[in-house]
């Protein structure tokens, strides 16, 4: 394989960059040329797409966001789209492609390379961290650490006012961010997609934490637990006599400098991906498992992480008591 090509796709994810990077620098120490395509499967279907050379990724493996941009591409949904977005890539000489994000992105990159016959490698880059068959994707780390970083200064604010506070966490359909920063942020009450809320649970853990002398509590949400907005859960407790507040961190999780682990996380996989890709791999995923980088089939990637929520959401709750 000559000529290859590398997107981000989807949300972006810090640690990206340094996967951009890795591509582009393992590709130019094997001779391989890489493409970059701006702004995800949009920029292939508007033909937006750059050389890059080693020197083009310069400077780049400590900054957030990404550098090639990213979208959410829903023309991609369609099959006549994909076919043309092959024939696209194919007029650059682009062989296969390295496709970093989550899994609609994936599950882009595999329908094309079903469809088309261009070769595909995944590299799971969402801050969500749910993937199936690696044990962590890029920018999870990173995003923790904001949210956490987040949750250690509402503490503060709430122990000195004796107040409850709600802090919803991004994680539309996983739980796997709300879980991590709440048992490291020591929240009373953590609330997921894969665990059904029961609103009067959530009461029981405010009243039993006063009960025990704690005088503020913390509920860590993830945006998609099940029963509104963090906004609507804290009107709720307030309508029961809570006086909470809510704290939406939003995208501010999305965002900051990559985490050394996030930075080396990246510039593994993008590798991996780059080397797999040249020596002939198809409709697979960089992966991480056991301590061991390897690939997995996009299937399995695709269809999300089993999540040991109810265990750590227990732990949680036994620690925070
Ligand atoms: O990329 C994952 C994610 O950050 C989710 O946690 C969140 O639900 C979603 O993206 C938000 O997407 P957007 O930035 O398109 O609103």
């Amino acid at each position: 394989m000559r000529t290859i090509g590398v997107l981000t796709s989807g949300g972006d994810a810090p640690g990206m960059n340094a996967a951009i990077r890795a591509v582009v620098r393992w590709a130019d120490a094997h001779h391989v040329r890489t493409f970059g395509i701006q702004r995800g499967y949009t920029g292939i279907l508007d033909r937006r797409v750059e050389l890059l050379t080693s020197r083009s990724v310069a400077n780049l493996i400590q900054r957030a966001g990404t550098y090639l941009k990213t979208s959410r591409c829903d023309e991609f949904l369609d099959p006549e789209q994909r076919r043309r977005a092959a024939q696209i890539l194919r007029q650059w000489d682009i062989e296969g492609l390295v496709v970093v994000g989550g899994d609609g992105s994936l599950t882009g990159a595999k329908l094309l390379a079903e469809e088309s016959g261009i070769a595909v490698i995944g590299v799971p880059g969402t801050i969500d961290n749910d993937m199936g068959g690696t044990e962590v994707t890029i920018g999870f780390d990173t995003a923790v650490n904001t949210a956490l970083d987040a949750i250690d200064k509402i503490r503060d604010t709430a122990d000195s006012h004796d107040r409850c506070f709600v802090v919803e966490v991004m994680g539309r359909r996983s739980g796997q961010l709300a879980t991590t920063v709440g048992l490291a942020g020591g929240a009373e009450t953590i609330l997921v997609p894969e665990k059904a809320t029961d609103f009067e649970a959530v009461v029981d853990s405010i009243d039993t934490s006063i009960t025990r002398g704690k005088t503020n509590s913390i509920i860590v949400v993830a945006e998609g637990y099940g029963g509104g907005t963090g906004h609507d859960l804290t009107e709720q407790l307030n309508a029961r006599g809570y006086h909470a507040r809510a704290c939406i961190l939003g995208h501010i999780q999305r965002g900051g400098m990559p985490t050394a682990y996030d930075r080396n996380l990246g510039s593994i996989m993008g590798a991996a991906a780059a080397a797999h890709l040249t020596a002939g791999e198809t409709g697979r995923m960089v992966s991480l498992q056991s301590g061991r980088i390897g690939l997995v089939d996009l299937d399995e990637a695709i269809n999300g992480k089993r999540m040991d929520a109810v265990n750590m959401l227990e732990l949680a709750r036994t620690l925070a008591t």
